[in-house]
C-alpha cells in the first residue's frame, strides 16, 4: 500500500466555542480521486484551508506528501495545486498571459509548461482571448491550468463545479478523471452534491457538522448499507410468514404489487440460496429473488439521519 498523500489525524478547528471540524481522521492515496462530501456549512472549506496551510487546526496533525503542513509548509506544498473559491484572473489579459505571469512566479519548470496545461484543459483555441470574455466554466478550467503549472502530485479543488451549467459540470468531470487516470495525479475534491462525487471519485468521506460520518471507497459505502432483498413468489402472504421466521430476516413487507421487500440482519450470515431453499422447502414457487442495491443517496441520508439521532 502506498503512503498517503494527505493524512489528517484527529483534526479539529474551533471558532470560539463552535467546532467547524471535530476530530477528522482521513487518508488520501496517491493517484486517486477523493471526494469530500457534505452539506453547506459542514466544514469542507475549513478542512481544505487547513490542508493547504491557510488555516491552523486547533488540534490534530496534517501531513501532505509526508511533510507536516504546519512545520514544513514549503516541502508539503511543493507539488500541490489548488483552487479555493473562485479563481481570480486579470480580465484584460489573455488566458495565456495570465498563466505566463503565474508561471514566472512559480518558477522552476512552470514557464515551460504553459502550453501543455492550456492543452490539458482544452483552452488552446481561446488562449489568446481576454479572460473577461471567458465563461465561468472556462475560468474554472483556466484555474485548473494554473494549478497544474507546478506539475502537481495532488490537486485540491473546493467545490469546483459550483455555478457551472450541466455541460460545464460534465466537462469538468472528464477533466478530473483525465488528471487521475491519464496523468496519475491525486485529486481531493469537495462537493455538496452526491451525484457529483459518485460519478467522479474513487474514495470518499462524508462530513456533517464538522464530524466525519464515514470514509472509504465508494464500494465500502454501498456495502455498509442495510442489505435487503426483493422476492417475487406465488403466495406472498404465506411467504411473508416463512421469511419472518428466519433468524437472518429482520423485517418483511409486501409491496402493493405483491413483491416482498426483505430486510436482512447484517450480523447474521446467510445466503440468497439459503433463503430461496427455505421458501422452496415450504412449497412456495419463487420466480425472482434479487438483492436490492441501495443508492448512494439512500445510504447518505441514512448516515446523516443516524448522526442526527446520536
Ligand atoms: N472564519 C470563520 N469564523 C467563524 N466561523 C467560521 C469561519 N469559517 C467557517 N466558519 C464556520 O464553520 C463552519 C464550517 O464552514 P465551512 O468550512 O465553510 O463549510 P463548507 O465549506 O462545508 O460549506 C460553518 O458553521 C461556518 O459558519
Ligand atoms: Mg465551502
Amino acid at each position: 500500500m502506498s503512503e498517503p498523500i494527505i493524512r489528517c489525524e484527529g483534526v479539529s478547528r474551533k471558532f470560539g466555542s463552535r467546532a467547524a471540524l471535530d476530530d477528522i481522521t482521513l487518508e488520501v492515496l496517491p493517484g486517486r480521486c477523493f471526494g469530500f462530501l457534505g452539506p453547506n456549512g459542514a466544514g469542507k472549506t475549513t478542512l481544505i484551508r487547513c490542508i493547504l496551510g491557510l488555516a491552523r487546526p486547533t488540534a490534530g496533525r496534517i501531513t501532505v506528501r509526508g511533510h507536516d503542513i504546519s512545520r514544513d509548509p514549503a516541502a508539503a506544498l511543493a507539488r500541490v495545486g489548488a483552487i479555493v473559491e473562485e479563481p481570480r484572473f486579470y480580465g484584460y489579459l489573455s488566458g495565456r498571459q495570465n498563466l505566463e505571469l503565474w508561471a514566472a512566479y512559480v518558477g522552476s519548470e512552470a514557464p515551460r509548461r504553459v502550453e501543455t496545461v492550456l492543452d490539458r484543459v482544452h483552452l488552446m483555441d481561446r488562449a489568446g482571448d481576454k479572460v473577461s470574455t471567458y465563461s465561468l466554466g472556462m475560468r474554472q478550467r483556466l484555474g485548473v491550468a494554473r494549478a497544474l503549472l507546478c506539475d502537481p502530485e495532488l490537486l485540491v479543488l473546493d467545490e469546483p463545479t459550483n455555478g457551472l451549467d450541466p455541460d460545464g459540470v460534465a466537462e469538468f468531470r472528464t477533466l478530473i478523471r483525465d488528471l487521475v487516470e491519464t496523468d496519475g495525479r491525486a485529486v481531493f475534491v469537495s462537493s455538496h452534491l452526491l451525484d457529483e462525487v459518485q460519478k467522479v471519485c474513487d474514495d470518499l468521506a462524508i462530513v456533517d457538522h464538522g464530524r466525519l460520518l464515514m470514509s472509504g471507497t465508494l464500494a465500502d459505502l454501498l456495502d455498509g448499507g442495510t442489505s435487503s432483498l426483493r422476492i417475487e413468489c406465488d403466495d406472498p402472504t404465506r411467504a411473508q410468514g416463512v421469511l419472518a421466521a428466519l433468524p437472518a430476516v429482520t423485517a418483511v413487507a409486501a409491496e402493493p404489487s405483491g413483491i416482498l421487500a426483505v430486510q436482512l440482519d447484517p450480523d447474521q450470515p446467510t445466503t440468497r440460496a439459503a433463503i430461496n431453499r427455505s421458501l422452496v422447502e415450504a412449497g412456495l414457487g419463487v420466480s425472482r429473488l434479487e438483492p436490492r442495491s441501495q443508492s448512494l443517496e439512500e445510504r447518505y441520508l441514512e448516515l446523516v439521519h443516524e448522526e442526527g439521532r446520536s
